[in-house]
């Protein structure tokens, strides 16, 4: 198959300016894609020594246009879903379709680096810590809105112009928090289990269309905002953390012919992890 083999479609990355955002958008642009990437910070990379040590260039955006891309940048906060609406109908009207849609705005995060002023003690993220019996109400409509509300917004923007054209490849983004409790990781694992259930149903209502829905579910991946977990590779088959190049692969499966029969189901991208 050839290496343009995305050449003609309009891919929308959200999340897509830094992390495995940045990894999809390069990858799908380096098939051949025009690219939207939709984040609440275009800069997000900037934010993390390892993001911006990884950036060829000042934004995500020129390094897709250095691929040959067409791309679109746009600063939205996706937890609100005319917002959503507004930027799906800008890049549609600027990009003239909208083929491919990876759902990836996320992360176990209640409030992110770049949202505080001055990190007086050093401090970062300030990641979720509650429990399924005692969680602030901040936290819990923080992390649904930022994973959940992000996804299910960004598909139903997008569900549409799919309808339409009668094709489209959606992938949304759980993780392997959200397929197995264990983790007790809450509200965010929760938040993920629920993109695999709207995962599923979304699948079968646009299946007629020709549309397929498939989830990701990434275990321990190595991004600026998780940092280094090396030392978890004992609980993981090949023994060693996950990279986004391992992620973006499998999103080209799924966003490329190769996966046409497949539809509502989640893809684990763990190595194997078992704890
Ligand atoms: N890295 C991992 O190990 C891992 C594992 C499992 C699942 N995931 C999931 O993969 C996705 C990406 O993770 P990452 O590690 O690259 O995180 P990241 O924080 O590096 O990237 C997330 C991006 O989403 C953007 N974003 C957050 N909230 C948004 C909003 N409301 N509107 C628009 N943009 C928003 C951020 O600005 C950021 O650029 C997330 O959904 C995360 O839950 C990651």
């Amino acid at each position: 198959m050839s290496e343009n083999k995305l050449a003609g479609k309009v891919a929308l990355i959200t999340g897509g300016a830094r992390g495995l955002g940045r990894g999809y958008a390069l990858h799908l642009a380096g098939l051949g894609a025009d690219v939207a990437i939709v984040d609440r910070n275009l800069r997000a990379a900037e934010v993390y020594e390892f993001e911006k040590e990884l950036l060829k260039a000042d934004t995500v955006m020129e390094e897709c246009e250095a691929l040959g891309a067409h791309v679109l940048g746009i600063e939205a906060d996706l937890t609100d879903r005319e917002v959503t609406e507004a930027a799906v109908a800008r890049l549609v009207d600027e990009l003239g379709s909208v083929d491919i849609a990876i759902c990836n705005a996320g992360g176990g995060t209640v409030v992110f680096a770049d949202e505080v002023e001055v990190p007086e003690d050093g401090q970062t993220d300030i990641n979720t810590t509650g429990t399924a019996s005692d969680c602030p109400q901040e936290m819990l409509t923080r992390v649904l809105d930022t994973n959940l509300m992000t996804c299910m917004y960004t598909c139903m923007a997008v569900a549409p112009y799919m309808k339409a054209q009668k094709h489209g490849k959606i992938v949304t983004v759980s993780s392997t928090g959200g397929m197995d409790a264990g983790a007790g990781y809450h509200p965010y694992g929760t938040a993920k289990a629920a993109i695999i259930y709207y995962t599923r149903t979304l699948a079968q209502d646009l299946g007629p269309y020709n549309i397929t829905v498939n989830a990701i579910a990434p275990g321990i991946i190595r991004t600026g905002r998780l940092g280094d977990r090396a030392h978890l590779s004992k609980y993981i088959a090949l023994r060693r953390e996950g990279t986004i190049e391992d992620c973006a692969r499998v999103v080209e499966f799924l966003v490329t012919d190769l996966s046409d029969y497949v539809t509502g189901r989640t893809i684990p991208i763990d190595g194997g992890q078992y704890r």
